[in-house]
């Protein structure tokens, strides 16, 4: 039996103003898309902003639907996004945000497996990787650089690629 351990980076910021301009105007507009959530069945608002490579931001929230599993996270609605109308760009950062109607948020909503998968994808065919800012808002944020620190066993397979 081999004991093996992965080492993951991050960095924690205790407020907005602990970051870069670029960080925080990114984090600002992550809260902005919270504005156009649909997520009547949560109550829970997720914002996400993600800055290019040709300098475009592009917003995305999450989307429920009455049929649940038909709604899609913040995520993945601005990843996919990018990938429709600029596949030609890079994301070089984004940032995510959270709010609840129903409870006070009180630290960093990190993503949910499925967008940390299309987030990896997204870095191996840009062969870039992306800065994760989860941010909390009035309180920290936690950086991440490199999908490898938030899903160290992400499913590759190779053989599957054209
Ligand atoms: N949600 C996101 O938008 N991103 C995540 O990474 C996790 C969860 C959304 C999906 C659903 O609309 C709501 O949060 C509650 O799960």
């Amino acid at each position: 039996m081999d004991q093996k351990n992965f080492v993951v980076s991050y960095q924690t910021f205790k407020s907005l103003n602990e970051l870069s301009a670029s960080d925080q105007e990114l984090c600002l507009k992550a809260e902005e898309a919270l504005k156009s959530s649909y997520s009547p069945y949560s109550n829970f608002k997720v914002g996400a902003a993600l800055k290019l490579s040709n300098k475009q931001l592009v917003l995305g929230s999450n989307q429920e639907n009455v049929a649940y599993p038909s709604g899609l996270c913040a995520e993945r609605v601005a990843l996919f996004t990018v990938g429709a109308a600029y596949p030609e760009a890079a994301v070089q950062a984004m940032a995510i945000t959270a709010k609840s109607s129903n409870f006070v948020i009180q630290k960093p909503v990190t993503s949910c497996g499925a967008c940390l998968q299309v987030m990896a994808e997204f870095e191996q065919k840009q062969k870039q990787e992306i800065e994760v800012l989860f941010y909390c808002i009035g309180g920290e944020i936690i950086k991440v650089k490199g999908i490898k620190n938030l899903l160290p066993f992400v499913f590759v397979e190779e053989r599957l690629e054209r």
